[in-house]
């Protein structure tokens, strides 16, 4: 979910719209506004996007300096105006949106039945609310006081934004697992789940922490800890542009992300490689440097498209490094009591920093003594913050849901780490290091080519395919992770079915799908198993599968054998993936745009998964 909060001097409702539109990457289900009118709070929701809420708020008096906001991502209770946040206590003088998820909600609502409270919605957030105003009545306290009590007592992750009645300039906010990023203004404080809404309006900015609560008024932020002892606020500045947020002229911010590739993977690898004096400098690796060259394994921790670069780095690491690497999805590492030590490194993949599953899972680790070192796309982030040591992707905002711009960033980065590693512990022959090394030197103006030559060719293979009901994707060795990553983003933007499976492996299974109406992805790049998965597109064409394949410049033997093919440079098999998934992302999102769906934002789906 989403979150906005406005006090100030000018109006909020134009404020918190404008917020929320930034913000609906992270949920869009329904939307909501509350807003302080002097002598009552006015709410007001809707299911759908923020676009249903302003048309629906069109006409309404919305003459207030100060108000909160929320677009959500359905956890408790079906998408519906009544789910919809804000949620007002029985009394209607306090107002809460929340991101997040209340783990004994059940228990509380049934006290609270039990007080003749009564519930619109199906959501946990509005027991909190109501909580919150009954701990209030109960001892005669103040809005901070009461959420102060309350949260003692809530287990979950929550940010919570309040409206009082009784207090027409003040907007309470406490965090715990989601995160709260604070504006300074003039004569005015922005709240909001990152920093793009406050972006046109300041560059100062407090991130908030865990158990911290904030009573925010125009021209005050107090902060405190849950002893309600007071935190001197720190204030960092932004380095950030709006222009980092907007579509500059691309229908889509997933295009325009794909298109950014040649600048972004620059930027992920400037001031860190130095080709000539064939060096890298991380000072995120320096730093645990010791611990790494001991470490008897690394195990690296993601969800979703991070975990896809993660099960690379895996392929990548062992060969270069001959370190034992483990890749996890977080949320069955956290759950399954894993054997960790002091001598575990672990890498956490995450472009938001704020999956929830991740944070959990690395916390559980730091606990066990394990090292953490983030790669980690937004700065300032929860995993950024809580990680030993790190290094920024540096892709800036990624604001299509599907990741694109980061996922490749990623790649960069784990390139340069494990030959890093690899070079400290004398792991690889100089001949290799400077081969990779200028191979990736030359990978931003690769990408470029790849979008240049291929950009129409992809569009006419999307069109021919858009109407299918399956897709297979398929590779081997370092192209296998890019094979799940292509089915992930058809799936993503197109809502096709699509599975991603070692090329190999398919005869166990997915052979039985192939006949003449099946698509084939083949991840086809000259390495060196290419014989074998020239194979294997033989397989499926004496099957009458239909194959698509990506190749490598020059390659007729791939090119004579499949229906369709996207050509990508020739480059070392340890660089090529960086290469081959950029055709995949463009084919998805044509077959996303050809089948008339809104790509930005795929239903279901929520960039930032704040809840476990
Ligand atoms: C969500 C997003 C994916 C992303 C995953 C992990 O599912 O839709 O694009 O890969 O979360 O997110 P993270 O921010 O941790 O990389």
């Amino acid at each position: 979910c989403g979150i906005v909060g406005y006090v100030g001097s000018n109006l909020a409702y134009p404020v918190i719209i404008d917020g929320l539109k930034k913000l609906e990457y992270r949920g869009y289900d329904s939307a909501g506004v509350a807003l302080h009118m002097g002598n009552s709070i006015e709410v007001y929701k809707k299911e759908g996007k923020v676009a249903a809420l302003e048309e629906s708020v069109h006409g309404k008096n919305v003459q207030a300096t100060i108000g909160i906001g929320h677009t959500r991502w359905a956890t408790h209770g079906e998408p519906s105006d009544r789910n919809a946040h804000p949620h007002y206590s029985n009394s209607r003088n306090i107002a809460m949106i929340h991101n997040g998820i209340i783990e004994n909600y059940a228990q509380l609502k049934s006290e609270l039945l039990q007080k003749g409270y009564t519930f619109k919605s199906d959501t946990d957030s509005e027991v909190l609310v109501n909580f919150i105003e009954d701990i209030k009545i109960n001892n005669e306290c103040s809005l901070e006081e009461a959420v102060r009590i309350a949260l003692k007592r809530v287990v979950g992750a929550y940010v919570i934004l309040l409206l009082d009645k009784d207090l027409p300039d003040t907007i309470i906010a406490a965090r715990k697992g989601s995160p709260l990023v604070i504006g300074v203004g003039e004569n005015a404080h922005y709240l909001g789940s990152d920093a793009s809404p406050m972006l046109a309006y300041t560059k100062e900015v407090v991130y908030i922490n865990d158990y911290e609560l904030a009573i925010v008024r125009p021209d005050e932020l107090i902060l405190k800890n849950l002893g309600n002892e007071r935190i001197t606020p720190f204030v960092q500045k932004l380095d950030m542009e709006l222009a980092a947020i907007e579509k500059g002229g691309f229908d889509h911010f997933m295009l325009k992300e794909i298109f950014e590739q040649p600048q972004t993977i620059f930027d992920s690898l400037r001031g860190r490689m130095d080709a000539e004096q064939q060096s890298i400098t991380l000072s995120g690796v320096d730093k645990i440097a010791e611990r790494l060259l001991r470490a008897n394994r690394i195990i690296i921790v993601a969800c979703g498209t991070s975990w896809h670069a993660g099960l690379l780095a895996e392929y990548v690491i062992e060969e270069l490094c001959r370190i034992n690497v483990e890749v996890e999805y977080a949320s069955e590492f956290r759950y399954r009591n894993p054997i960790i030590t002091d001598q575990d490194v672990i890498i956490a993949i995450s472009q938001s920093g704020e999956t929830a599953d991740t944070l959990v899972a690395l916390e559980n680790a730091k606990k066990q003594g394990a090292t953490i070192f983030g790669l980690v796309n937004v700065v300032g982030s929860s995993i950024a913050r809580m990680s030993d040591a790190g290094a920024y992707t540096h892709a800036g905002p990624e604001i299509g849901v599907a990741s694109t711009k980061a996922f490749t960033a990623q790649l960069t980065v784990l390139y340069l780490i494990a030959l890093k590693i690899a070079q400290l512990k004398g792991t690889i022959e100089a001949t290799l290091f400077n081969r990779l090394l200028a191979d990736l030197a030359n990978v931003p103006a690769y990408v470029k080519e790849i979008l240049d030559d291929q950009h129409a060719v992809i569009q006419a293979i999307a069109r021919k395919y858009s109407d299918a009901r399956d897709f297979l994707y398929l590779g081997r060795g370092y192209n296998f992770p890019i094979a799940l990553e292509g089915a992930l983003k058809l799936k993503e933007v197109s809502y096709i079915h699509a599975e991603g499976y070692p090329a190999a492996e398919m005869k166990h299974g997915p052979i039985a799908l192939v006949d003449e109406q099946l698509p084939v992805v083949f991840v086809a790049t000259k390495d060196s198993y290419h014989e074998k998965i020239i194979s294997n597109i033989q397989e499926i064409k004496a099957r009458k599968g239909k194959v698509i394949a990506v190749v490598s410049h020059g390659d007729n033997v791939a090119t004579g054998l499949a229906d369709d093919v996207m050509v990508v440079p020739h480059v070392h098999e340890i660089i090529a993936p960086v290469l081959s998934v950029i055709p995949l992302q463009l084919l998805s999102y044509y077959i996303g745009v050809y089948r008339g769906l809104d790509v930005d934002k795929p239903r279901n789906l929520a960039k930032s998964v704040t809840v476990e």
